[in-house]
């Protein structure tokens, strides 16, 4: 993986839980031949590795597609009756495994479950003719789970069970994602500091930064979060709750229609967020829009920056600046019919934040959406 855009290892970080990065994501979908096409014509994922009824599964079919670091799996039921199914019942589509690369599956869950983890999956070996993959498993919010993977004896496709996934007809070109800068998880009323102290406490991770209620908050709705990273800043986690507002606010509005914590949206980094932006545009994925009038100001708060403002403005590319340099960022509308997990696409330039200067316009574009949902009152 490439480290030059990654913060160094944090000095004071107890890393009992060394986490070299994220393996894999693994999405619950209803239908997941079509959710790959749809990550391959509109985001460019390539085809990779397939599991199903042609590899010997009777319940569930898999498709894994890649994009430089990063891979998605995307896994439906063949049948009622499923865990698999019941979730998409109670979630619609959305991310059920966050999968953490490590050394030693076998070390990191038992440090885990010491430290007070609850088990999803004891480590297991899967082993095919490409070598062995252990994997196990612990519980995160909601009915999300974190799945360590170590894979330093295996030279397959994917994992043991899947075979290559090869489409020579229909591979559309990359557009640009990287590799998952961070992912934020959503959780209920006064619940952001209990796992917040599970990252801690479970995962040895660090709180890197806070946001209070004053400033995550619009006219009308508010929420607070705190970023929780591991050892070597690979892993960056925003934990959301919802705070009192005026409105209901977007994280409550993501809690009933996911009925329950999840995850809320998956931050995609690119070296051309411009170049990105316009490719899945084309290509049909919709963005959230702020107003012109966003740009009027920005490079009086930000400064001065390599991008011209026109093609940012002409795309909606958010800007924002910390101590350490700047960033560009935007983010879709929600990628399934409820309004649950979406993408942000994020051009680091030096700055290690998360855009807080932006929180405010970004909300209120939230808002007008919600109020298009009928959920904003
Ligand atoms: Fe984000």
């Amino acid at each position: 993986m490439d480290t030059s855009t990654l913060p160094k290892l944090h000095e004071n970080a107890q890393d009992f839980m060394p986490i070299n990065g994220t393996d894999y994501l693994e999405l619950y979908v209803s239908n997941s031949k079509q959710a790959a096409h749809f990550y391959k014509t509109a985001f460019g994922f390539q085809s990779l590795a397939y599991a199903g009824l042609e590899t010997g599964l009777k319940d569930r079919e898999s498709y894994v597609v890649v994009q430089d670091k990063i891979r998605l799996v995307l896994t439906s039921p063949l049948k009622s009756g499923t865990i698999i199914g019941k979730h998409i019942d109670d979630h619609g589509d959305g991310v059920k495994v966050v999968a953490l690369w490590v050394d030693d599956a076998t070390y990191a869950y038992n440090t885990a479950m010491e430290k007070g983890a609850k088990s999803y999956m004891e480590p297991k070996t899967e082993e095919d003719a490409q070598g062995t993959v252990v994997r196990s498993g612990i519980h995160t919010y909601g009915e999300t789970v974190h799945i360590f993977v170590e894979r330093k004896d295996y030279n397959g496709t994917f994992l043991p069970g899947y075979r290559k996934w090869e489409t020579p007809d229909f591979n559309p070109s990359s557009t640009g994602l990287k590799f998952v800068d961070h992912m934020v998880g959503n959780v209920g009323w006064n619940r952001m500091n209990e796992w917040v102290d599970f990252y801690a406490n479970v995962l040895g991770f660090t709180q890197i930064l806070s946001f209070d209620d004053k400033d995550i908050s619009t006219d009308f709705t508010a929420l607070m979060s705190k970023v929780m990273s591991n050892g070597n800043g690979r892993i960056k986690f925003p934990i959301n709750e919802p705070a009192e507002g005026k409105k209901k606010s977007q994280v409550e509005e993501y809690l009933d229609f996911y009925e329950g914590e999840g995850i809320q949206h998956i931050a995609v980094a690119t070296d051309d967020i411009i170049k990105t932006v316009r490719e899945l545009k084309s290509r049909g994925i919709e963005f959230l829009k702020v107003p012109d009038t966003y740009y009027d100001v920005v490079l009086d708060r930000v400064g001065k920056i390599d991008e011209d403002l026109a093609p940012l403005k002409e795309l909606g590319i958010l800007v924002d600046r910390d101590d350490e340099g700047y960033l560009l960022q935007i983010f879709t509308r929600p990628v399934e019919p409820r309004p649950t997990m979406f993408f942000e696409i994020i051009q680091r330039k030096g700055a290690q934040s998360f855009g807080k200067g932006n929180f405010k316009a970004l909300f209120e574009a939230i808002e007008r959406e919600q109020e298009l949902r009928g959920t904003l009152h």
